[in-house]
C-alpha cells in the first residue's frame, strides 16, 4: 500500500532512523526519570528510620572499631544480617539501617569467610574473645582466622581519639563538645582504668560495658578496645518488639 500521508515530527519511525535525535530524546527521558527518583531525597532530612537505643560509639568502642578496620576484619566478616530466614535464625534479628548510621565507613562487608558479627555482642565472654583473638584455633580447632595476639601487647593510642570524634562530627555523628573534651578520659574510664565513671555514663547512657576487657589491669591495650567494640555490636537497639513502619506494612 502506498503511503500518502507526510511523516509528522512526532513520527516514531523518524526518531528511530535519526541516531542523534534518538540520543537526545533518550537523554531527556532518562533525565526526567532520574530527577523523579532523586529530587524528593533533597527534601527529606533523613532516609533512615530512627530507632531507640542507637547512640554514637564511646571513645573506647570507636578506638576498637578503628583497629577492626585497620586489621581488615571486614575482609572476612560482614556486619549486616539480611532479612532471610536462614540468616535470622543463625544470627538474630535482621539489621536495621539505623544500626549502622554512625559507621563511617559502614562495615556491611561483601564477603563472609567467618560469620556475620552484627550481633556478636554479649554472645561470648570477654575471656573467650581474648583467647580467640590470641589464638583462634585454641577455641575453634578448625578455624582459619589469623592470630591477633599482638593486640594484647599494644597500648591503645588514646592521643588521637579526640581528633577522631571531631572527624566523626564532620560527617554527621552527633558528638557533643563535652564528649569531645572528655574523649581520652572516657576511653580510659570504660576500660576500667579509673574509678570515676559517672561522666562516662552521663554522656553515653547507663547501658555500657565498663570493665577491664582483656584481663590485664595494668594496660589499656588494643585488645581492650577491640573486645569492647565486639561486645557492643548489635546490643544497642532492643529489637524484642520492633515493628517496621512505612508504606505497605
Ligand atoms: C581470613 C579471614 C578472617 C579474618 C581476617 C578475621 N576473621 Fe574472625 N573469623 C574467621 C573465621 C573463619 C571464623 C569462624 C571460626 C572461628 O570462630 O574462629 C571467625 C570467627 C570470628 C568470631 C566469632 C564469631 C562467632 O559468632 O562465632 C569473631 C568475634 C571474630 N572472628 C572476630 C574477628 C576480628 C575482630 C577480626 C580482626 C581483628 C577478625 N575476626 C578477622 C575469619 C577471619
Amino acid at each position: 500500500m502506498e503511503q500518502t500521508e507526510k511523516p509528522r515530527w512526532y513520527d516514531h519511525g523518524r526518531i528511530e532512523r535519526n541516531i542523534t535525535l534518538l540520543l537526545i530524546l533518550t537523554f531527556i527521558t532518562v533525565s526526567i526519570g532520574g530527577l523523579v527518583q532523586i529530587t524528593p531525597l533533597f527534601y527529606v532530612s533523613n532516609t533512615i528510620e530512627p530507632v531507640e537505643g542507637m547512640r554514637p560509639y564511646t571513645p573506647l568502642e570507636l578506638a576498637g572499631r578503628n583497629i577492626y578496620v585497620r586489621e581488615g576484619c571486614y575482609v572476612c566478616h560482614s556486619q549486616m544480617i539480611r532479612p532471610f530466614r536462614d540468616e535470622v535464625e543463625r544470627y538474630g534479628h535482621y539489621s536495621l539501617a539505623a544500626e549502622s548510621m554512625y559507621d563511617h565507613p559502614f562495615q556491611w562487608g561483601s564477603k563472609r569467610t567467618g560469620p556475620d558479627l552484627a550481633r556478636v555482642g554479649g554472645r561470648y565472654s570477654d575471656a573467650w574473645h581474648v583467647q580467640h583473638l590470641i589464638d583462634p584455633r585454641s577455641v575453634v580447632p578448625e578455624s582459619i582466622m589469623p592470630t591477633y595476639a599482638f593486640l594484647a601487647h599494644r597500648p591503645v593510642d588514646a592521643d588521637i581519639i579526640e581528633d577522631d570524634l571531631v572527624t566523626n562530627v564532620a560527617v554527621g555523628v552527633p558528638y557533643s563538645e563535652e564528649m569531645i573534651e572528655n574523649a581520652k578520659a572516657d576511653l580510659y574510664a570504660q576500660a576500667g582504668a579509673s574509678d570515676d565513671t559517672s561522666g562516662l555514663t552521663e554522656r553515653y547512657g547507663d547501658a555500657l560495658n565498663i570493665r577491664d576487657f582483656d584481663g590485664n589491669p595494668r594496660r589499656v591495650s588494643e585488645m581492650d578496645a577491640v573486645v569492647a567494640y565486639l561486645q557492643m555490636l548489635g546490643t544497642l537497639v532492643d529489637l524484642t518488639d520492633f515493628e517496621p513502619s512505612g508504606p505497605g506494612r
